[in-house]
């Protein structure tokens, strides 16, 4: 018996985002400043909206060990489940800049990311919207589940 997967996202412009999206926007796209990226000059911003209003900003950090770096996304999410743990991340946002511009296509969260996005729609039973940004359209997705389908649970 064959399954299929599929899902409908959104290609959106600016002009088509609400007041909170914008906001999640601009907090990203000003987090790519916290960006320590010497080894790919790929520095990305993420932004978190918690369901108590608060945004929560994190930004991508490398290393000399390349591994133990991290991606902004994760960066962000562990500081704001961190900073407040009853507190449910309903929405994020992701940009990033090369050389210094911000791309023109939109930045999709990695795989690790994605697994870690996920466990917090599990643990909190809210949906997180992903609003992926570039110049030359803003992505927006409902859920982490639609970005990970058949994902790992016991
Ligand atoms: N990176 C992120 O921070 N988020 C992503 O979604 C993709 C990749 C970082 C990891 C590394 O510091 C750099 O971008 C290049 O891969």
């Amino acid at each position: 018996m064959d399954k299929t997967f599929s899902f409908i996202y959104k290609s959106l412009r600016l002009s088509e985002l609400n007041d909170v999206q914008l906001r999640l926007i601009n907090a990203c796209k000003n987090a790519v400043s916290g960006s320590y990226a010497p080894y790919s000059n790929f520095n990305v911003g993420a932004a978190v909206l918690l369901d108590n209003d608060i945004i929560v900003t994190g930004a991508n950090q490398e290393n000399v060990a390349y591994p133990s770096g991290m991606c902004a996304e994760r960066v962000a999410m562990f500081a704001a489940n961190a900073g407040y743990p009853n507190s449910a991340p309903i929405a994020l946002a992701i940009a990033a800049c090369q050389n210094g511009v911000f791309t023109e296509k939109p930045v999709t969260p990695c795989g690790a990311c994605r697994q870690v996005l996920i466990e917090s729609e599990k643990r909190f039973g809210r949906s997180i919207q992903v609003l992926l940004y570039g110049t030359d359209e803003i992505i927006l997705i409902d859920s982490v589940a639609d970005l990970l389908p058949l994902s790992f649970e016991f």
